[in-house]
């Protein structure tokens, strides 16, 4: 057994504490009441990179939530790595659904549940001891480390581009490092190598000037919450395509290598539908569910809002109605080009008698990885040391656009090596971490440690 890795183990119960505290800070980035958490969240991230043996750490001050900087010069003529993550979270509700409260950790069976668990505060952690493990064992690390952790991460990383454009020279580097992604099964470790895109949008429909009595006006005046619910049903045919004009026309089709490399995953889809309690899967017709997840986008409601949705009934004619929708997307669709198209389809839906205002929010180009750097060799030998098996190169459905803006500004290859196991509750209630994947996945990233030198120089 390597040092670090003798280190992990015989320390392995002050690190779940240590991790049980970072949890305890409620540090939910869209909820300006918890701002204080937030701040301290930082402070406490610098705190332990400090101990582990960073050289610096510094809480920066940006427009929103700081952003936490580490710095551990190893030589000048060695290569740079920059690890990036984030120790803001989502918020907890419905606090209710929790078997233990959200933000008092609790263990069982081997998962350690809490708010921020998996995304992103304990693949976080995991860094931090990965660094400890090998300067306490005497391993050194023969690259320079730089660290950027945000707090603005689940809100849409709103500071973090302009921050990395001022700070490009003290954060220039060779790869950047995240962990904020899945893995297969606890003995399957993975390499992400796709990430969707995405665009967020409002929608609302105005009718009258206020509620009015469906009885003296329905049916002589357009209902805001029908006029929205043609506009949803419109937005999508029966084959669960969108029908925004030229959607689908940047999707690359999936080639018959990557059809292949899908078929040889150990993918269930019905363990996919009943570990959701779906009572079916479905989607756009022709592809099967993880084609689905990684290489098609999506068109789907994500909250809707209108009229009188209290207990029993009350008759009236809502004078708006709003929807939240969201589109993942996929290469090569760009994201300014689909938000344009989108808009103009859902006004042409838009019956006449109402107004339609659409709010963009935040959106994010869709990344592929070049998997034929050598870093990609490093990371499955760094996998197979810690997990015992080599990993799957896999994509992932969901959205982090800023590894598109951290590979444009530094013009370096991203490396996503993730710990989140299927069923893990990201963003929702009882979030979990295995700490088996969790004291694996420490020994594989200080392997990948001491393995990054040589591919990057
Ligand atoms: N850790 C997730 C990204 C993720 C989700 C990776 C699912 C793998 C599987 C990240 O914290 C996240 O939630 N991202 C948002 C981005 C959005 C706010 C722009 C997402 O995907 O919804
Ligand atoms: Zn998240």
């Amino acid at each position: 057994m390597s040092d670090f890795a003798a280190h992990i183990d015989r320390e392995l119960t002050r690190f779940h504490d240590e991790l049980e505290a970072f949890l305890r800070i409620p540090s939910i980035s869209t909820d300006p009441e918890h701002a204080n958490d937030v701040r301290a969240c930082a402070d406490w991230v610098a705190e332990h990179l400090l101990a582990a043996g960073m050289g610096e750490a510094e809480v920066i001050e940006t427009g929103g939530h700081p952003i936490v900087v580490g710095e551990r010069i190893h030589s000048e003529e060695a290569p740079t790595v920059l690890v990036y993550g984030h120790y803001d979270v989502q918020p907890s509700e419905p606090d209710e659904l929790w078997t233990s409260p959200p933000f008092e950790p609790e263990v069982r069976d081997g998962r350690l549940y809490a708010r921020g668990s998996i995304d992103d505060k304990g693949q976080v952690h995991m860094h931090i001891k990965a660094l400890e493990a090998r300067l306490a064992s005497g391993a050194d690390v023969p690259v320079n480390l730089k660290l950027v952790i945000e707090g603005e991460e689940e809100v849409g990383s709103r500071h973090l581009a302009a921050f990395l454009h001022e700070h490009a020279e003290r954060l220039a580097c060779d790869a950047i490092l995240v962990s904020d992604t899945g893995m297969f099964s606890p003995e399957l470790p993975c390499i992400t190598t796709g990430l969707r895109g995405i665009v967020y949008t409002e929608i609302n429909v105005h009718g009258p000037w206020s509620d009015l009595h469906s009885g003296t006006y329905g049916g002589a005046v357009v209902n805001p919450a029908n006029a929205l619910a043609a506009i949803l049903a419109g937005l999508r045919d029966e084959h669960g395509r969108a029908t925004v004009p030229g959607y689908y026309d940047a999707v690359r089709p999936i080639s018959p290598r990557e059809r292949a490399d899908l078929e040889r995953l150990p993918m269930d889809e019905e363990t996919l539908r009943a570990g959701v309690g779906a009572p079916a899967l479905g989607g756009e017709a022709g592809f099967s569910a993880l084609e689905r997840l990684w290489y098609r986008p999506t068109l789907d409601v994500n909250g809707l809002l209108s009229g009188f949705t209290g207990e029993g009934s009350k008759t009236v004619l809502p004078s708006q109605a709003m929807a939240k929708v969201s589109m993942r997307l996929v290469p090569d669709q760009d994201p300014a080009q689909v938000v344009e198209a989108f808009e103009a389809r859902v006004r042409e839906l838009a019956p006449e008698g109402v107004t339609v205002e659409i709010k963009r929010s935040h959106g994010g180009a869709p990344w592929v990885a070049d998997t034929e750097h050598p870093i990609f060799d490093a990371a499955s030998a760094a996998l197979e040391s810690g997990f015992g098996a080599p990993p799957a190169y896999i994509r992932e459905g969901g959205s982090i656009p800023i590894v598109q803006e951290f590979e444009k500004t530094f013009g370096a290859p991203a490396l996503l090596i993730g710990f989140a196991l299927p069923g893990c509750n990201m963003h929702a209630p009882d979030e979990w971490i295995d700490l088996g994947v969790y004291r694996k996945g420490i020994a594989a990233l200080a392997d990948l440690y001491g393995r990054l030198g040589e591919p990057l120089a």
